[in-house]
């Protein structure tokens, strides 16, 4: 328990971002820089993003999602609407993202509000899962509380034997979430802590402002 923490160093010398070199729009950026940690770094689920909420109970929560595609209109993520995070959003729909590529040293910070896809969309996507996941999203009341493990388990075997050879249907309680954005900070790693922080912010008339803030 005494490990001393204060001498973690380092320093973050891979890349920069300089005003020059960037888009009006920030989807574009975003999507130079997924495509980017894609290709040129070996990270392992680079569409795993943190999601924070309001909690009904007051606090702020924060989970791991997936990212399942990106268009110019946002961010989606697939989930349990009755889950905490569901509820979450139905009360107060200002959530906030944060992808971080330790690889790349590179974050991105993404406030905006999350609305319900349509039914049609999160249909075409329940299909095109494997089998055992549809299963799983079936079994799961998400984020309620279960006795035990083999309960659990209970549960799917059970849908296992009365689906078997059959479609499964989308829960209508499972689906996704878009994400459109509001503001979208760029952050890049530099030397001595002076780091490049680049936000964009959606005004009245739609357009993206583009600011640099102190690191
Ligand atoms: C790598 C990773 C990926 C995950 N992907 C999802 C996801 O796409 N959708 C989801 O509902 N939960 C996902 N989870 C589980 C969530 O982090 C969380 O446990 C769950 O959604 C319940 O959250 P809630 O009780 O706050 O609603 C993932 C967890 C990890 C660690």
């Amino acid at each position: 328990m005494n490990k001393d923490l204060s001498n973690y160093r380092k320093s973050y010398e891979k890349s920069e971002l300089l005003e020059n070199n960037i888009p009006e729009n920030p989807l574009e950026l975003f999507q130079k820089w997924f495509y980017d940690i894609d290709k040129h770094y070996e990270v392992d689920e680079a569409n795993a993003m943190s999601l924070s909420t309001f909690g009904l109970d007051g606090y702020p929560k924060i989970r791991i999602v997936l990212l399942k595609r990106f268009t110019y209109e946002g961010f989606i993520f697939y989930t349990n609407y009755n889950s905490e995070k569901g509820k979450a959003i139905d009360k107060n729909p200002n959530v906030c993202l944060n992808f971080f590529w330790h690889a790349a040293e590179r974050q991105i910070i993404i406030k905006g509000q999350a609305e319900k896809i349509a039914e049609n969309l999160s249909d075409g996507y329940f299909e095109s899962r494997p089998v055992g996941s549809q299963l799983g999203s079936l079994a799961s009341d998400q984020s309620e509380i279960i006795k035990s493990r083999e309960a659990l388990d209970e549960k799917l075997r059970k849908l296992e034997l009365q689906y078997m050879n059959k479609e499964i249907p989308r829960p209508k309680n499972w689906g996704g979430y878009i994400i459109k954005p509001v503001e979208m900070e760029f952050w890049q790693g530099r030397p001595n802590r002076m780091h490049d922080r680049i936000r964009y912010r959606l005004e009245e008339d739609y357009n993206w402002k583009i600011e640099r803030l102190q690191p």
